[in-house]
């Protein structure tokens, strides 16, 4: 089973600041070097974090593959389009939302209509696609219909359940996970996994990649906030050392 990192939140740091710190193409190297299969951004209509730049960075600089998530929106299709990562995720988006709510309504008449042109101009670019859905069997048959390579399940309700709701969620998840499988479909997971939560879903017969962003990224400040500590007391420390004239203006010191 496959890992891909989603990294948004790392730019999210960034953008509360608007400066040019943590870089989330700095964060993907970490990510690739200790074992992730590949990195996945979306690029949201707002660019409330990841922005064009950091997509076409990573695109010359990632040595796994960019699994780029973005809305059916022209703009962005033809973004995509032209910059050809390994994979693109069609996803809903809403602007109010705090992140992705569901997946992409699929199960009425003419659901997903507007999806089909999107997928086929990503497909001649060379770009496997994926949609994002509920794990109902509507959902996979028209996501098959439509025509896309892969659907990503998305496990935020069964990430939000707990007791026995959350076996019936994880019971959906097998039988979506089966259905695309039948359907020719490849089955990725993602949304709202946690270190906790993780297990049956990476257990689950089927599905070959998970996409997990919000708790990678928030555990990394448990595993490295020690660090970046120690690393700035010692800088302070060593200040007096470093600094000849006291209350003259230096180059910036490398550390
Ligand atoms: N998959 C999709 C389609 C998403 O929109 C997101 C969030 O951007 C994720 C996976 C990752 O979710 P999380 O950050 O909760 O792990």
């Amino acid at each position: 089973m496959r890992l891909y990192v989603n990294i948004d939140h790392v730019a999210t740091i960034r953008e509360a600041r608007k400066t040019d710190e943590p870089d989330p193409v700095r964060a993907a190297v970490l990510v690739e070097m200790a074992g992730a299969d590949g990195v996945t951004v979306h690029l949201r209509e707002d660019r409330r974090h990841i922005q064009d730049r950091d997509v076409r960075l990573l695109m010359d600089t990632l040595r796994t593959g960019l699994n780029l998530e973005l809305a059916a929106r022209d703009e962005l299709v033809e973004l995509a389009c032209s910059l050809a990562p390994i994979q693109a995720t069609l996803v809903p988006e809403r602007r109010e939302e705090v992140t992705t709510e569901g997946g992409l309504a699929l199960s009425g008449e003419g659901d997903g209509d507007h999806l089909a042109g999107p997928l086929s101009r990503l497909q001649e670019a060379g770009v496997r696609t994926s949609l994002f859905v509920d794990p109902e069997e509507d959902a996979l048959r028209r996501a098959r219909d439509l025509g896309a390579e892969a659907v990503e399940l998305h496990t935020g309700e069964y990430a939000n359940a707990s007791g026995a709701e959350r076996g019936m969620e994880l019971g959906r998840l097998a039988r979506a996970a089966r259905l695309g499988r039948e359907l020719g479909l490849a089955v990725h997971a993602g949304h709202g996994l946690t270190y906790e939560n993780v297990v049956p879903v990476a257990a689950l017969e089927g599905v070959e990649e998970l996409n997990i962003g919000h708790s990678i990224v928030s555990r990394s400040v448990f595993t490295g906030l020690g660090e970046a500590v120690r690393e700035m007391r010692a800088l302070m420390a060593s200040a007096r050392d470093r600094v000849s004239e006291p209350g003259t203006w230096l180059e910036p010191l490398g550390y």
